[in-house]
Formats: C-alpha cells, sequence, structure tokens
C-alpha cells in the first residue's frame, strides 16, 4: 500500500526496545502469532502485523505510542478480534496493540451504579459481574462471549437490547485515553450529565481506534430488570415482518427485542449449528421471523404489552407464533438469533453489510435490497436489530465468479447504501466502517464533512499511526 512509503518497518532494535517497556513474553512475533492478529470476524481479509504487543499498564501503552510516534510505526489496537468491518486488521503491519493483558474489573461501584474496567474485559463478563449485584449493562453485541469492551467502545457496538436501551456510547460515561505522544487524559467525569466544553467521550466512542487508544472506561449500569417475554413470530410475507416493526411502537410498546431474520437465516441456523439443539419446524411459506421480547418488573405491564402486539400481529399473515416457556427456551432462542452470523460464515465467503434506516422505511429497505441484488446477480440474507430499523444484509458469494464477486457485487453494495441514503438512513448503524465501507462514505458525507473528519484525525493523530487505513477514504 502507498502508505508503506511513509511507514518505518519495524526491527531488531525496535522489538529489543519494546522487550524494555514490555515483559519479553509480552513481544510476539512468529509466523503463527502474526497470523493470529492479521484478522478480525471481516470476510476473509487478513494482513500481517510485524509485531504483536500485550502492554498490561497505561504506563506502557503511553511508552509504545510515544516510540512508535516519534518512529512512524503504524499502531492497531486490537480487541477480542469479533469486529465485522475490518477495524482490528493491520493494513500498513506495524504493531497490532493487545489488549488481552489489560482485562480487570478496577471497581464497581453499586452507589453509583458505575463499573470501571479496562479495555481487554470480555463484554458478557463485566455483564454477568453487574447481574450479580442486580446490575444491567445491555450494549451485547452477538459476540458478547469474546469480545472486549474497547472494541465496543471503538464501534459503537449495539445489539437486539439497544432497542429499549440505547448503544454503547449510552453507557460510558468517562474514558482514560492515550494519545499518539504518549499523554494520557480522561476525556470527561463520571457523572450522568455533562455539558462541559466539547465532548470527548462521545468523540472516541465509535472512533475505531484511531483517534486515541483507550485504557480505562467508566461505565453506567442500571438495575437489571426482573422479568421478560419473548416471543417468535413466523410471518409469511418478509415485508409484513417489516412493516410490523414501526407499528409496535406505534401501540407504545418499546420491546426490549425485535429482531428480523429472514427464513434463511433460521435454516442456516438449524444446519451449521445442529449443537444448539433447536428442534422446530418451520412451515415451507415461511419468509422470515420476528423474534420479540419485552421486558420490566411487572407481569401484568408485560402482559399488557403482549397484547398490544397482538393487535398489531393479528392485522398480518402470521402462523402460530411460538412463546418460551422458560428461561432455557428463552437462551435457545437467543442463541439461535445471535449465531445467525457464524451460520452465514459457514454456509459461503460473505459480505456484511450493516445499514440502518428510521424504522417505518425498514420494509422499503428490504424489498429495495432484494431488486438490487436481482438487478447485479446476488442472493442476500437480511437480519438484525428491526425495532432500531439497522438490517444486517449478508451478500453470499455461493456460485459468483470473482470478477462478479469483486466488480458487480460492489456496485450493487454502493446502490443499496444510496437507497438507504435516500430514505434518510446511513450506511453503518453499529459494525463501524472501518477497512471496508470507507470508500462508500462519500455516499452519506460531502467533501466537506470528510474533510473535517481529516482535520480532527490529523489533530490526535499528525503523524498517522494509529490505525491507519480506517474510516477516511
Ligand atoms: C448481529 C451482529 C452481526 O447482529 O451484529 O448478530
Ligand atoms: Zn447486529
Amino acid at each position: 500500500m502507498e502508505h508503506n512509503k511513509v511507514y518505518k518497518s519495524i526491527n531488531e532494535k525496535d522489538l529489543s526496545h519494546f522487550r524494555n517497556i514490555l515483559q519479553p513474553d509480552r513481544v510476539l512475533f512468529s509466523q503463527s502469532d502474526l497470523q493470529r492478529y492479521s484478522h478480525d470476524e471481516t470476510e476473509d481479509l487478513s494482513y500481517f502485523p510485524e509485531v504483536v504487543l500485550k502492554p498490561t499498564t497505561t504506563e506502557e501503552v503511553s511508552k509504545i505510542l510515544l516510540y512508535c510516534n516519534e518512529l512512524k510505526i503504524p499502531v492497531t489496537p486490537s480487541g477480542g478480534r469479533t469486529g465485522l468491518s475490518g477495524g482490528a486488521i493491520p493494513v500498513y503491519g506495524g504493531v497490532s496493540l493487545s489488549f488481552e493483558k489489560m482485562n480487570r474489573i478496577i471497581s464497581l461501584d453499586d452507589d453509583n451504579l458505575q463499573m470501571t474496567v479496562e479495555p481487554g474485559v470480555i463484554t458478557q463478563v463485566l455483564q454477568e459481574t453487574a447481574q450479580k449485584k442486580g446490575l444491567f449493562y445491555p450494549p451485547d453485541p452477538s459476540s458478547r462471549g469474546s469480545c472486549f469492551i474497547g472494541g465496543n467502545i471503538a464501534e459503537n457496538a449495539g445489539g437486539p437490547k439497544a432497542v429499549k436501551y440505547g448503544v454503547t456510547k449510552d453507557y460510558i460515561l468517562n474514558l482514560e485515553i492515550v494519545l499518539p505522544n504518549g499523554s494520557v487524559l480522561w476525556t470527561g467525569a463520571n457523572v450522568l450529565k455533562n455539558a462541559t466544553g466539547y465532548n470527548f467521550t462521545d468523540l472516541i466512542v465509535g472512533s475505531e481506534g484511531t483517534l486515541a487508544v483507550v485504557t480505562k472506561a467508566v461505565l453506567k449500569l442500571i438495575p437489571y430488570p426482573q422479568k421478560s417475554l419473548l416471543m417468535l413470530v413466523p410471518f409469511r410475507k418478509m415485508e409484513e415482518a417489516c412493516m410490523a416493526v414501526s407499528e409496535i411502537f406505534k401501540k407504545g410498546v418499546v420491546p426490549s427485542g425485535l429482531e428480523f431474520m429472514e427464513r434463511d437465516a433460521i435454516d442456516w441456523v438449524l444446519e451449521k449449528i445442529p449443537q444448539l439443539d433447536l428442534n422446530f419446524e418451520i412451515s415451507d411459506e415461511i419468509q422470515a421471523h420476528l423474534l420479540i421480547e419485552v421486558d420490566g418488573n411487572y407481569e401484568t405491564e408485560l402482559i399488557s404489552d403482549c397484547e398490544k402486539i397482538y393487535s398489531v400481529l393479528e392485522q398480518y399473515d402470521c402462523e402460530e407464533i411460538l412463546f418460551a416457556e422458560d428461561s432455557i427456551q428463552k437462551d435457545k432462542l437467543w442463541a439461535m438469533r445471535r449465531r445467525v452470523a457464524e451460520a452465514v460464515k459457514a454456509f459461503s465467503i460473505y459480505k456484511e453489510e450493516d445499514t440502518v434506516v428510521p424504522r417505518y422505511h425498514l420494509p422499503e429497505l428490504l424489498l429495495g435490497v432484494k431488486k438490487i441484488g436481482e438487478k447485479y446477480g446476488f442472493k442476500s440474507v437480511c437480519y438484525g436489530h428491526a425495532g432500531d430499523g439497522n438490517l444486517h444484509i449478508n451478500i453470499i458469494k455461493g456460485d459468483l465468479s470473482d470478477s462478479q464477486w469483486n466488480n458487480e457485487v460492489r456496485k450493487g453494495i454502493r446502490e443499496i447504501f444510496e437507497l438507504t441514503a435516500r430514505l434518510n438512513g446511513t450506511i453503518s448503524g453499529e459494525h463501524g466502517i472501518g477497512l471496508v465501507q470507507k470508500e462508500f462514505l462519500d455516499v452519506v458525507f460531502d467533501d466537506n464533512t470528510i474533510e473535517l473528519m481529516k482535520d480532527i484525525k490529523a489533530t490526535f493523530d499528525p503523524n498517522h499511526i494509529l490505525n491507519p487505513g480506517k474510516i477516511i477514504p
């Protein structure tokens, strides 16, 4: 890549410097290690770093960045490597900065409902730690069992609960960050309201490791809702499943999960992940399902929500609703939903687009995607967080030639994004722009906006060492 001209390659002297900063066993450069850190879950992409560094303290991170900044060595922060836009892929080589050894839960303040963590804590681990105290950290991407909170912050991760509870940024009160010049600062304060100058916390959340490196995060927690009801609703027409979504909100219900799954999404989970032991039959006419959850503290409230939801569903062509009888069945249905991406990946090479539109426009988006697929000759499987208007579009390579895949499909993706923009939506709801969507940024931003982004990047990272090749075209 052209930038390689301006970046320095890592040599023996750099390695010995890193071994002075870190314990020697935190400096990895065997082929198998470099291979492991060369990819995340994005398509089949892989770019090798030249070294993997595993700091254990903020001070070590600061020393690494200071050194790399002076010598112009690229640094790509790396979390659980579950990302879907290539955020953790070290496109220009250099350092893969892994946070897996910074995985402490520093404190859980149950007087203020806050938790302070290091970036390498697995999201599910911090959720379970909070839950033991009756507290809830809602953002839960499907990968929550292996993704890191640092990666969630970098990508502003969402997940199924976002529809009621919001996304990562809504739970980040304050961040300790390290700038490329090695300086360490806090972005805000440990408070629920903050109108004090520019909001650096919100700027860093979702900046995909391109501006600064997060070394601590103060999270907001809320009381854990005591009860939930979950139903799986089969629809004979996929667009009707999408139409029902905005109607549910219009009835005054805010579900704690409202997920759409096209037929193939469920069929492939049943086929590719049989260990989930989901034994239900789907009749041939069914095109899509909604998975709908309501939660709260009072049974009567949930039953009233369900009645309102039924009154919407009876206007559409649905088959019999499957109600989860107990927590085991709830877990199974959620596991089915969470593992769609994995099942699609097991089925074929694919590209995952993360479109989001105001939810009333979801049927138009879905039908438009199918039409664009017909025009350019590709099959797609759609699923996602319908309550947020957030549709994951998985484009299947199947039997397409490499030339169709790289040319026709690319044109089709641009058209999908143009449709998304026309519907007042945008091109990523929760996966980020990273490497794979940056060529489409012009669909939603004009030159002035992109220039302003470049200026912000240059202010934080004048030598462009932090996660180069991401976000900005
Ligand atoms: C999901 C991930 C792919 O919704 O965002 O399963
Ligand atoms: Zn998702």
